[in-house]
């Protein structure tokens, strides 16, 4: 028998990125590839890359270097970009890189098994296509091995919103859904395999609108066929846009038993004027609306946001509307960035306020979401839950889990398993993350 060939991925950016590099796997598994977790013994290393921040982007070409004397020792280790790096700057790559045998954007990659066959015969690969075929299906050949108790789930990609700020329009392309059929069969799949808690994903998940027999679904009628397989417990689903958190959405956050208490609605600024400019098309006060509906039907969702200081023309003021946009909303968690220039988005042309500037309005942003992380982790102390079961803690007969919410939660218990969801009671909150007991 020959010896399988050695494949290390490393995925830098959002969950689809995580996604992605699993199907990724998957295709170059049929070409007898298995993953392993170090670079150093691979006979192939992928990068699935992120464009979003220029950081994110730099980080790709610093990995590049560290592979050097890795190529140098062993000639026929072929070294491959994927993701949204290689979408933007793929042919760049090519170029300045000499050692990348391989490129491949976040569209193409279901041809990874004819591209891998290319630089074993020498050859450098390079395919950035956004193809007409599907491929999802392309890839459909499904893995049975058992597997963890989360997994996500692609519904939706791309993006047609374009933000003034944002390179995803661009590297993923226009907003494409999958046909629901499609989607509850891979679902099924992933619950045979022993997945009990599915996110499904999208750049802009609400405005998901697959093909089904009888018209186009939306999100909400997706989750609502979602939340009748047998054995799948709980359902979440990023990013959404505010634009499209549509009624019936909102509503299945109140009716829906499996859709879990948790959204992530990313806002970016509290100040109308910026979100103008930022070509966001709602509103601070229509957003504030948005979150006043859901908590109405469902007064225990914990809410996350992204937030992107130091935009061109942001004024003291104007940050300071976003600092009382965030008291008002009261967030679990919120991810918060200082404004990096893309280049080809119309922000990168504007005038730039300085580094000190977006660091300070960093630091204060950061201070105020902490405090409401830990509020709402501190609120939940005494709470009864439902905790689904992942790995060890650190601790022996120590177990790590999710609660409802998203939270982290440790717990005690020798006969607890991963894949195990069990009623807890939470007893302490610390530092990011929760213990709990469970109620017997
Ligand atoms: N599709 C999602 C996520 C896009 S990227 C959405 O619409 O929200 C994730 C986050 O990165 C964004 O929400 C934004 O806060 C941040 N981001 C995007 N472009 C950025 C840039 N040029 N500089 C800083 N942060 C950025
Ligand atoms: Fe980027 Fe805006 Fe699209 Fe989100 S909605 S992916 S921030 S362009
Ligand atoms: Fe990054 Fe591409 Fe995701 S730019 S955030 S990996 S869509």
């Amino acid at each position: 028998m020959t010896q399988p060939k050695k494949l290390f991925i490393k995925t830098y950016g959002c969950q689809m990125n995580v996604y992605d590099s699993e199907r990724m796997a998957e295709a170059l598994g049929g070409q007898g590839y298995v993953e392993t977790p170090t670079a150093d013994d691979a006979d192939m290393i992928l990068l699935n890359t992120c464009h979003i921040r220029e950081k994110a982007a730099e980080k790709v070409y610093s990995e590049l270097g560290r592979y050097k004397r890795l190529k140098a020792d062993k000639p026929d280790l072929k070294i491959g970009v994927a993701g949204c790096v290689a979408q933007a700057e793929g042919r760049e790559i090519m170029r300045r890189q000499p050692m990348v045998d391989l490129v491949v954007g976040p569209q193409s990659y279901h041809r990874l098994p004819e591209l891998e066959a290319r630089t074993r015969a020498g050859e450098k690969a390079l395919d950035t296509d956004f193809p007409e075929e599907d491929k999802f299906e392309a890839l459909k050949n499904r893995p049975k091995a058992k597997r963890g108790p989360t997994a996500f789930l692609t519904v939706q990609e791309g993006c047609d919103k374009f933000c003034a700020f944002c390179v995803v329009p661009y590297t993923r392309g226009v907003e494409v859904s999958r046909p629901p059929a499609r989607i509850l069969e891979e679902a099924r799949n992933l619950v045979d395999r022993g997945v009990r808690d599915i996110t499904l994903l999208g750049q802009n998940v609400n405005a998901y609108h697959g093909a089904g027999e009888r018209g186009d679904w939306s999100l909400a009628q997706l989750i609502w066929a979602l939340n009748d397989v047998d054995g799948l417990e709980r359902i979440r689903f990023t990013t959404s846009h505010p634009n499209d958190m549509t009624d019936d959405l909102i509503e299945a956050h109140g009716t829906c038993p499996k859709l879990m208490p948790y959204l992530h609605l990313p806002v970016q600024s509290g100040s109308d004027r910026i979100l103008k400019r930022m070509n966001r098309q709602h509103t601070a006060e229509s957003y504030l609306a948005i979150i006043d509906r859901l908590r109405a039907v469902r007064p225990d969702i914990l809410l996350s946001g992204d937030f992107i200081v130091g935009f061109p023309e942001e004024t003291e003021a104007d940050f300071q509307a976003t600092l009382d946009l965030i008291r008002t909303a009261r967030y679990g968690y919120a991810y918060s960035f200082k404004y990096s220039t893309r280049p080809g988005t119309p922000a990168a042309e504007r005038d730039q306020l300085p580094e000190d500037v977006k660091d300070d309005r960093l630091q204060r942003l950061q201070a105020l979401i902490t405090e409401q992380q830990k509020a709402a982790q501190d609120a939940m102390v005494g709470q009864e839950i439902g905790v689904l079961f992942e790995k060890p803690g650190r601790l022996p007969g120590q177990m790590v889990g999710k609660s409802d919410h998203l939270h982290a939660v440790h717990v005690q218990g020798d006969d607890i398993q991963a894949g195990d969801l069990r009623p807890v009671r939470i007893v302490e909150s610390v530092r990011n993350s929760l213990k709990g007991e469970l109620i017997e």
